[in-house]
């Protein structure tokens, strides 16, 4: 997590950087701090809090210079401050940096730099790279650096500026992401390539034990060994759906759960070809001849992700007859997954950033597994690492709660489900063209559900005050429940959980009492019965029912105290509607409760850290 910016040539530095880091706010908001050169002179501010406060400052102060840093932190080590918010600088402040990831070695480094007269000032693991530069810098600020990254253990992307080499920005990665952008007669340095866009599409993505430099007119990148390495320049062009504006909306969350209709259009118009009804995934070196031979998928991934994942396998399962396992990246990393060759290890991540679903990426690759990732983020490193990938198009997601990179997961999921279903000869092209067909009638009832929310804003009103919520489904839809707990949790602080409702039974029932308000995802499907005996297990205990229930149903509403209707749809695709009124009831009930939607307390967008 935590944004990096830097930037070199002749714009006002300080106004370039805070545009850039704004657009890197979904890695952290904790606290934001800007470093500049200017005349031989090292100016920083910082200050604990949002981008917002560190632009105030800088208008009643401002930075000038030729070139600078700039940082969008999220505390791993020591506490939100001011102190402890970055650039950080050494002893005798010629030297700025700021940094993401973690160094794990930086107590046993702190006691050495102690011992020799250092005066660290912070908290935070950061401190100690700066003070190692400052204790190799001569004259060569990218020896100084390479001397220091030796000594550290653990992740980092840095950014680097000294008084003592004024014309470069210093970088080096490892296992955190950093792109270098390339302009004309300036030249860039971020966290990941969306804080560039609006400067440059020409990009670098720097590697693992990569160091560097970049200068006004000249980019420098050493491997491990310090030898020069053929920088390969990419053409970043990303100018979907979804920009960094919220064009009338209120919060970033609420365009995005907006923007799920218009992107589930364009993705079907995108992958299936008109007349053949051919469904086409581009950037996957798994090829068609490849897929049937495969006979074993492990699926990774974290949070919303991981949900996806979870109806990924039911819909393997029961289309592809694929033994499918679904794992937390956090867990699967550490496992010793026991695997042959015709086993295909999916990685499903929004950001492609994940530092645990990277993980377990190279797991997967040092024993041999192809990799084929579903990913949003466009040239991400989870989607450079893979073997394949397939990008979800739902255009970037700010909002910290993940709504319309988990929809447009869930339609790749179909999709791929249909596309490798056919390939294997599991599927009919009768099946598929009817199941295609009724994929193309999602965006209506998107956007159906979308212009009424009349009983899902009267349940935020009735239950916003609840201290807990439980949230069921089963089969395809015990996901929905996860995801329905998760984005009630993430944003309104709210404790909720999302259960399988056939478990509710063997414990979590003894939670349920008049004061419980209890979702149940219940669509007309093959499990819909067992769910209604769940709804009368929770009614007999006096619990509060919410449904979310097929139009049409009247069993259920006379059953339950509040029913949200979702229109018919097959039931493997019912996930991606039922999800939709649990989106909006988080929304709303964050709002009621005066929650910062777009940027939930202790969270960031990207976790790049483990
Ligand atoms: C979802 O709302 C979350 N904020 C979070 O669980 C997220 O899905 C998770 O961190 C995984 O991120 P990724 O998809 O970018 O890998």
């Amino acid at each position: 997590m935590c944004g990096i910016v830097g930037y070199i040539g002749d714009k006002a530095v300080d106004t370039l950087l805070i545009v850039s880091l704004e657009r890197l706010e979904y890695r952290g908001y904790d606290s934001a701090g800007m470093a500049t050169l200017n005349g031989g002179k090292l100016g920083i501010r910082k200050q604990v809090g949002k981008i917002q406060i560190l632009k105030e400052i800088l208008k009643k102060k401002p930075l000038e210079g030729q070139l600078g840093i700039a940082h969008t932190r999220w505390a791993t080590h020591g506490e939100p401050t001011t102190e402890n918010a970055h650039p950080h600088t050494g002893c005798k402040n010629e030297v700025a940096l700021v940094h993401n990831g973690i160094i794990e070695n930086y107590a046993e480094l702190r006691d050495e730099l102690l011992k020799e007269g250092h005066i660290l000032r912070t908290d935070t693991d950061t401190e100690v790279i700066a003070h190692l530069v400052e204790k190799h810098l001569n004259k060569s600020l990218l020896v100084a650096v390479q001397k220091a990254v030796k000594r550290l253990e653990g992740s980092y992307a840095l950014a680097v500026i000294s008084i003592k080499d004024p014309d470069k920005i210093v970088v080096a990665r490892y296992r955190s992401p950093l792109v270098i952008g390339i302009g004309k007669n300036e030249n860039f340095v971020a966290s990941d390539a969306s804080a560039l866009l609006h400067l440059t599409s020409n990009m670098i993505f720097m590697e693992d034990g990569q160091v560097g430099f970049i200068a006004k007119r000249r980019v420098k990148v050493l491997d491990r060994e310090g030898r020069p390495v053929e920088k390969k320049v990419k053409i970043v062009k990303w100018h979907l759906l979804g920009g960094p504006q919220k064009d009338g909306y209120r919060h970033f969350m609420l365009k995005e759960i907006h923007e799920q209709p218009a992107i589930i259009r364009n993705t079907l118009q995108r992958r299936i070809s008109q007349g053949t009804e051919r469904i086409y995934f581009e950037h996957t070196s798994i090829t068609e001849e490849k897929l049937p031979s495969i006979s074993r998928v492990i699926i990774q991934a974290c949070g919303t992700s991981w949900h996806a994942g979870l109806v990924g396998k039911y819909l393997f399962e029961k289309y592809l007859r694929l033994h499918t396992e679904v794992d937390l990246s956090s867990e699967f990393r550490y496992r010793m997954p026991v695997v042959r060759g015709d086993t295909l290890v999916m990685a499903i991540s929004q950001s492609g950033e994940t530092a645990d679903t990277l993980a377990g990426i190279r797991l997967a690759k040092s024993v041999f597994l192809d990799v084929l990732s579903l990913c949003n983020t466009i040239e991400s490193t989870i989607a450079r690492e893979s073997d394949g990938v397939i990008y979800a198009f739902a255009g970037s997601e700010i909002g910290v709660a993940s709504t319309k990179a988990y929809t447009a997961e869930l339609l790749a999921l179909f999709l791929l489900t249909i596309h490798w279903g056919t390939l294997k000869g599991m599927l009919s092209k009768e099946e598929a063209h009817e199941m295609v067909e009724e994929l193309k009638k999602i965006p209506y009832y998107v956007e159906e559900m979308l212009d009424n929310q009349k009983e899902v804003l009267e349940c935020a009103e009735r239950y916003y005050q609840s201290s807990n919520f439980l949230f069921l489904g089963r089969r395809f839809n015990y996901p929905t429940a996860l995801e329905g707990a998760l984005k009630l949790k993430e944003i309104s602080y709210i404790h909720a959980e999302g259960y399988a409702a056939g478990e509710m039974k063997h414990g979590p029932l003894a939670l349920v009492d008049e004061k419980m308000p209890v979702v149940c995802i219940a669509p007309k499907d093959s499990v819909y019965q067992k769910m209604i005996s769940n709804i009368r297990e929770v009614k007999a205990r006096k619990g509060k029912v919410i449904a979310i229930a097929t139009r049409g149903d009247e069993e259920i509403t006379k059953l339950v105290d509040h029913t949200i209707f979702i229109p018919p749809i097959r039931e493997e695709f019912s996930p991606i509607l039922a999800v939709i009124p649990l989106q909006l009831f988080a929304y709303h009930v964050a709002i009621k409760r005066g929650c910062h939607v777009d940027q939930p307390r202790n969270l960031a967008k990207s976790v790049t850290v483990e």
